[in-house]
């Protein structure tokens, strides 16, 4: 079991270039599916999610290339519309496959989306607005069976702005005759960049970004190249890196305005931050300033991706901070490694209560969650003496190589298989 070695306290000095999204790569993946034509994305980088999503591809029929940073994806041959729980356990965005896969098949049988680490994440909007589609759905023996050839578009309203749900949604309704409108959608811009993706293989989406989101449906997809966005959480982590280390960093690619909130946040634990349209550049003395209350809440909000990282930022801040977590139940095992390392933490359901303490300390720690190890590696950059985090393949489904990335900054990590 591969873990990260890492000898805390040096500043964090250079630049790199983010990677694409995790996140906008999974949907645009499952959204390869339906497309008839050949897809080429750039800028491919190596998260483990991103494979699991592909093997889901190939085992539906689809040919995957993958040459240097360009992914070529062939999806017109697909011949099967069943995702079996070997699949489905492995990455829990599995289930954003069922919209593509029934839009396409009119058809689907999906085993229930793997347990996840930070929280139950029910799929009940999910289903209820296939449903408003007219998909007939059963559930039994941890599938879920859908019946899609009455399929008609709709009017949705979502209960809550579900990221998956929204992204389902909309590729269930591309190859959906008429006009479906979804009401009170997830705004985050990886939606944005669904939306981009489909419309340059032809479909009609306009909206995303924004609370009201409309589909016309469209006989086909073709194909197409397309680059998508960069990581806003892996910027997100890297900024909070340098605020706890100290440093002048410069992330190239990362778009400033995903990460807004965080923005504001930094710069009131006395960060310096300049943006421009593709680039965000943090400079700090690795002293931060506490920030009092974090709240995490959906998107233009603080992404619950960063809380974790945010609350190793107030570890070190020179006052107490509150955290609440508002998006998943169980986002908050980091805690007890954290609180091995010396940090002062105290948790009450989805509140941590956080006091900074002037250093933290090397320690084994145990990465539980993906954000929750990116924020073990954060505490142990800036902690006094060494630090082993186990469990490094939480990180690997999305971050490419954070070892490689943070050393060219000049931290002192290694990975040890
Ligand atoms: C996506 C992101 C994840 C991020 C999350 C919130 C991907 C691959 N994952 O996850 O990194 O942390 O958005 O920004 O894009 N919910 C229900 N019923 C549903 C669906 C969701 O109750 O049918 C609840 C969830 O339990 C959670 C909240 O809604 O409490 C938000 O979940 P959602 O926006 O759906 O997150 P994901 O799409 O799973």
């Amino acid at each position: 079991m591969s873990k990260f070695v890492i000898n805390g306290g040096n500043k964090l000095v250079g630049e790199i270039d983010i990677s694409c999204a995790k996140n906008s790569l999974l949907t645009i993946l499952a959204g390869c599916i339906l497309s008839e034509g050949e897809i080429v994305l750039h800028k491919y980088p190596s998260y483990t999610d991103t494979e699991c999503m592909c093997n889901i591809l190939k085992h539906l029929g689809a040919k995957i290339k993958k040459e240097g940073e360009v992914l070529v994806v062939d999806s017109s041959s697909l011949n099967s519309f069943d995702i079996p729980t070997e699949l489905a356990c492995l990455v829990r965005s599995s289930i954003f496959a069922l919209g593509a896969i029934i839009g396409k098949f009119k058809k689907a049988k999906v085993a229930y989306p793997g347990g996840c680490e930070i929280g139950a994440r029910p799929i009940d909007i999910h289903l209820s607005g296939l449903r408003q589609l007219g998909v007939k759905i059963t559930e039994r023996h941890g599938y879920i069976y859908c019946d899609g050839k009455d399929m008609h578009s709709a009017t949705i309203m979502l209960d809550f702005p579900s990221v998956g749900a929204t992204e389902n949604l909309i590729m269930a309704s591309v190859l959906t005759k008429g006009e479906t409108v979804i009401y009170n959608c997830a705004k985050e811009p990886e939606i944005v960049d669904l939306q981009e993706f489909l419309n340059l293989l032809g479909a009609k989406i306009s909206g995303a970004g924004t609370e009201k989101i409309v589909i016309n449906g469209v006989a086909k997809l073709g194909g197409g190249e397309f680059t998508p966005i960069r990581d806003r959480i892996v910027a997100g982590t890297y900024m909070i890196a340098c605020a706890m280390c100290g440093g002048d960093i410069s992330l190239n690619g990362a778009n400033p305005e995903h990460l807004q909130s965080v923005i504001t946040k930094l710069n009131k634990t006395a960060c310096q931050i300049e943006a421009s349209c593709d680039k965000i550049r943090v400079k700090s003395d690795g002293k931060p300033l506490s920030l009092k209350k974090i709240e995490t809440s959906v998107y233009p909000g603080i992404p619950t991706d960063l809380q974790a990282q945010l609350l190793a930022l107030q570890c070190v801040s020179n006052g107490s901070c509150m955290i609440i977590e508002n998006l998943f139940e169980s986002r908050f095992k980091h805690v007890p490694e954290l609180i091995k390392m010396g940090a002062d933490i105290h948790l009450r359901d989805r509140v941590a209560f956080v006091r900074g303490v002037p250093k933290l300390f090397g320690a084994e720690v145990f990465g539980m969650d993906l954000r929750g190890t990116a924020s073990l590696i954060l505490a142990g950059l800036c902690a006094e003496g060494y630090s082993v985090v186990n469990n490094a393949r939480h990180i690997d489904r999305g971050y490419n190589r954070i070892e490689r990335e943070l050393s060219s900054l000049g931290a002192d990590i290694k990975r040890v298989d």
